[in-house]
Formats: structure tokens, C-alpha cells, sequence
């Protein structure tokens, strides 16, 4: 991996006004930066952030993707509308949607498919719950969870991004340390390494509270090419600066 890679994941927030401030605000924050930025947003509001964009050195990304190609899916969007609205990235599989959304790992390992065949670049989250970690079983969860994506993907793997979100970080302002990151990027490295021959070039993103007082020290450690980034993605100056922290 070679270029950092920040994504800001605005979850279910934005208006037509404020967005409208946050895009300029970023997009003009991007020139001369080395690394890739990508910004997933609602739906509603792809055609919007792709006009913004256009042009800049954003790139925008979708929150979800249906694991249906098309037809009688009432309120679901497909990988190939997406891919109309110049999208380059899909979260798929992020811990809000497993929970409240009941994704299961063949469900995930399903959408990271249509957004490859479209084109689009998975950014596929794993992580552990609290009780998971205390239980011991952060290893045996975030392996199961990339499995079924390695599984069904195959040779493309080497395609798709992938965010290591502890459910306990998000959102809450408890952070993986450095280390506690590290290791599990490591073993989710040494896990691609065997479907692959070049995990090198899979971005592994950390995400959980990542702001810009911690990022440089995460983004420091050898196998964390990036951040998924939720409440600081909301406020221009926050995410430019992570973006800032890539170049320590
Ligand atoms: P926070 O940065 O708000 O903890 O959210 C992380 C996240 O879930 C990004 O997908």
C-alpha cells in the first residue's frame, strides 16, 4: 500500500444546505494532498456531492449497496445506480447495518460481489463487539467476518478495502490504541495474504473515534493504510485534518 487512503462516513446526517458548505469545504481542502479521499454519503445526496466534486480530487463513495442486481426490491439501491452517480466506494457490511439491519456474513460477502461486478470498490467493516473482546474472541470474529467475504470474491479480492471498526470505538469516543489496532490489521493482513498475492495493495482502514488528535499516531503503524471516519467527517476542518496526518 502505497497512498493513504481517508473515508469519511456521514451515516444518516446532511441537508441539501450543509452539505453544500462541507463538500466546497473539503473539496478546496484537497489540493496537493498525496493520499485518496473519499467521502460516502446518503443516497439522496450522491448526485449532489458528485456535482461538488466533480473536477477535485474527492472521490464519493455509498453507505450500502443492495445483493440484488435489480427489480421488485422496494427502497433498495443497486450496485449499478450507484455506479451511474460516478460512486467509486460502497461500505458494505458496517456493524450499524449488521445490528440494526441484521446482516449476516454471506449477506455482506454478497454486496462486496455486486459492488465489484459494478465496478465499485467494497470498503468492507469487521469488528468486535465489547463482550466479544472481553470474551477473547476479537481474533475469531474479525476472521469469520472476512472469510465469507474472501470466500465468495475469490480472485478479486485484491480489489476491495477493509475497515477494521470495533463496535466499541464508534461513536463513543474510546479509541483502539495504536497497538490494539495494529494487531488486528496484522492478522487481517496475514488472513488476505493467503487468498492473495499482494496483500500489500488491500488499504486497511481504521475506524472508531478516529479524530485529529489520534490519527497520526493510528496511521503511523505499519499496516493501517487509512481511516474510516463517522462524527469527525462532519466537520471540515476534523477531516482535513486526518487527512493532514497522513503525510507525518
Ligand atoms: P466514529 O468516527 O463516529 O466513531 O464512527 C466510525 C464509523 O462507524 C465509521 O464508519
Amino acid at each position: 500500500m502505497t497512498r493513504k487512503l481517508i473515508v469519511g462516513n456521514w451515516k444518516m446526517n446532511g441537508s441539501l444546505a450543509a452539505n453544500q458548505d462541507l463538500l466546497h469545504a473539503v473539496n478546496a481542502g484537497l489540493a496537493g494532498v498525496a493520499c485518496q479521499v473519499a467521502l460516502c454519503v446518503p443516497a439522496p445526496y450522491l448526485a449532489q456531492a458528485q456535482m461538488v466534486s466533480s473536477g477535485g480530487g474527492l472521490l464519493i463513495g455509498a453507505q450500502d449497496v443492495s445483493a440484488h442486481a435489480e427489480g421488485a426490491f422496494t427502497g433498495e439501491v443497486s450496485a449499478a445506480m450507484l455506479r451511474d452517480f460516478g460512486v467509486r466506494f460502497a461500505i458494505v457490511g458496517h456493524s450499524e447495518r449488521r445490528q440494526y439491519h441484521a446482516e449476516t456474513d454471506t449477506d455482506v460477502a454478497t454486496k462486496a460481489q455486486r459492488a465489484l461486478a459494478a465496478g465499485i470498490t467494497p470498503i468492507v467493516c469487521v469488528g468486535e463487539t465489547l463482550a466479544q473482546r472481553e470474551a477473547g474472541q476479537t481474533h475469531s470474529v474479525v476472521k469469520r467476518q472476512l472469510a465469507a467475504v474472501i470466500h465468495t470474491n475469490g480472485h478479486c479480492i485484491s480489489e476491495i478495502v477493509v475497515a477494521y471498526e470495533p463496535v466499541w470505538a464508534i461513536g463513543t469516543g474510546k479509541t483502539a490504541t495504536p497497538a490494539q489496532a495494529q494487531e488486528v490489521h496484522a492478522l487481517l493482513r496475514s488472513q488476505l495474504a493467503a487468498a492473495t498475492d499482494h496483500p500489500e495493495r488491500i488499504a486497511l482502514l481504521y475506524g472508531g473515534s478516529m479524530n485529529p488528535a489520534n490519527a497520526a499516531s493510528l496511521l503511523a503503524q505499519t499496516d493501517i493504510d487509512g481511516g474510516l471516519i463517522g462524527g469527525a467527517s462532519l466537520k471540515a476542518v476534523d477531516f482535513l485534518a486526518i487527512v493532514a496526518a497522513t503525510a507525518h
